[in-house]
């Protein structure tokens, strides 16, 4: 719970200082020197009037985006570790540096700051009461409606890693739908959970062929926010869901199993930005597809050498049964353009181990087709302090994907995985602006890289996509 105090009450009061303001006569004094404000050092000192302060170093360096989330999410760590359920914190220094909008980026602080993944156990887990003071009578209206704003992206992030960090036993797909159906009747979003049968109907033999590799049977939801009717654009994010990827016949090593349930962090950023960007009240068109399934091994289910159809019309030829995500969500790209038809494309997944070896966990990798839909999406991701990298795409890599026995194959030459990855999928897409962002890097950490961040899933993508869509609002 986050309220605005203009009186000072609580018993601990959270300040953060840089360098210089720690050195300076105000402080130096109280902390004996010992307080450098050095960036994310902290230090609890106690006034005369037995208040408590917990002081959070600012740095010297410039403070962005990042920066805010990350010392605020520090301060209520380091009082969550002390067990203190309430404090109050200063806001002033962030208003003064980058204005209103540094309310919604507190905000995010507190509560990622606050973050715990679902525990299967007895949980005595407490709200927080923080009350944000440093402000001035007529800022408040506005500091209000930042609250709701940046609470609404929190809350889609926490969504987010929360289906993330669930176990797989107690997520299979239709537990991922029926979640998202759950969340959204609080919203205008309109969910529609397409069924095995009609999969097959529909020839949607990408994600069946996939998905039907185990008993707990895939499935397909559509889910729509329309809220800009004079509007000819619809933006469609189509997210991976794949609720555990063991490999399948071409089985995963067991060192490689521990994140197989995070296969559906790009479906989870989906659907937490749309609900975000619902809760807010975003004028934007916009439609969410996740195809999802689990890639297990089964009697019929896929080997190496296998031809299979897809909705798209393409014949695919499979060379690794591990490289399942191209072929579930060329599915659900080809069936937003051509069925939905969305006006441009984006998918996002956890598709490739190469782009964790080239990026690493802060960086995800971005291929696009088109440049203006590229740079709209760059200004986002400015927007929210998430990175990205665009790689190139040339025709000699298009080729590695050619294959002899089938119009594509489902894997390239061992080398430039991303990209190969990337182009099936673009091969679905029927030349409608495209964009693709491979998180299998970003949307699960351990260690955590950001203080705002904790073990395990990050919510990638959720506040970029949100950006996206909002224009940057
Ligand atoms: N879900 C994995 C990719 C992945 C790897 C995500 C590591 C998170 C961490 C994907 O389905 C996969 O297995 N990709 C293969 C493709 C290869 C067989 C062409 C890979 O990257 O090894
Ligand atoms: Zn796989
Ligand atoms: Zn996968």
């Amino acid at each position: 719970m986050i309220k605005l105090e203009n009186k000072e009450s609580s018993r601990i009061k959270i300040y953060f200082l840089g360098m210089e303001e720690a050195a300076g006569p105000m402080w130096n004094g109280r902390t004996q020197g010992l307080f450098t404000g050095e960036y994310l050092n902290t230090f609890f000192t106690v006034d005369d009037n037995k208040v408590v302060s917990l002081l959070v170093g600012l740095g010297e360096a410039k403070i962005g985006i990042t920066e805010v989330k990350e010392v605020v999410s520090k301060g209520i760590k380091v009082l969550k570790e002390k067990k203190v359920g309430e404090c109050s914190i200063d806001i002033s220094d962030f208003l003064n540096i980058s204005g209103i909008t540094a309310v919604r980026e507190v905000v995010q602080g507190i509560l990622l700051g606050d973050y715990e993944p679902p525990f299967f156990g007895e949980n005595n887990k407490k709200e927080l009461e923080i009350y944000l003071n440093g402000f001035s009578q007529e800022q408040v209206f506005a500091i209000e409606k930042e609250i709701e704003i940046g609470s609404n992206i929190a809350k889609g992030i926490t969504w987010a890693r929360d289906m993330v960090n669930m176990p797989g036993n107690h997520f299979r797909p239709e537990d991922f739908a029926d979640e998202i159906k759950e969340m959204m009747k609080d919203t205008e979003v309109e969910c529609e959970q397409i069924s095995y049968e009609e999969l097959e109907n529909m020839g949607m033999n990408g994600l069946l062929a996939v998905g039907s590799s185990s008993e707990f049977p895939p499935c397909f939801l559509v889910f729509r926010y329309l809220a800009a009717p004079e509007s000819k654009e619809i933006t469609g994010l189509v997210g991976k869901g794949v609720t555990c990827d063991t490999g399948g016949y071409c089985l995963k090593p067991s060192n490689s199993m521990s994140g197989i349930r995070g296969d559906m962090a790009g479906g989870a950023a989906v659907a937490g930005a749309i609900y975000a960007l619902a809760k807010n009240h975003i004028k934007t068109n916009v439609i969410g597809f996740i195809p999802m399934c689990e890639n297990r091994i089964s009697p019929g289910s896929l080997v190496p050498g296998d031809v299979i159809s897809s909705y798209g019309g393409k014949s695919i030829e499979i060379c690794n049964t591990d490289a399942e995500g191209r072929l579930i969500l060329a599915d659900a790209v080809s069936y937003a353009v051509k069925k939905v038809k969305v006006t441009r494309v984006l998918d996002i997944a956890t598709l490739t181990g190469a782009v964790v070896n080239m990026l690493g966990f802060s960086t995800a990798g971005l291929i696009s087709d088109n440049q203006d839909f590229f740079e709209l999406f760059r200004n986002a991701y400015k927007t929210s302090g998430e990175r990205y990298w665009r790689l190139p795409v040339y025709e000699e890599q298009e080729k590695m994907i050619k294959s002899k026995v089938a119009d594509i194959k489902n894997m390239g030459e061992g080398h430039c995985g991303t990209i190969t990855a990337a182009l099936f999928i673009k091969a679905f897409a029927e030349g409608k602006p495209w964009i693709h962002l491979d998180i299998a890097g970003t949307a699960w950490v351990d260690p955590p890289l950001f203080e705002y961040q904790s073990k395990g899933a990050t919510g990638a993508g959720v506040t970029s996509l949100y950006y996206l869509c909002s224009d940057g609002k």
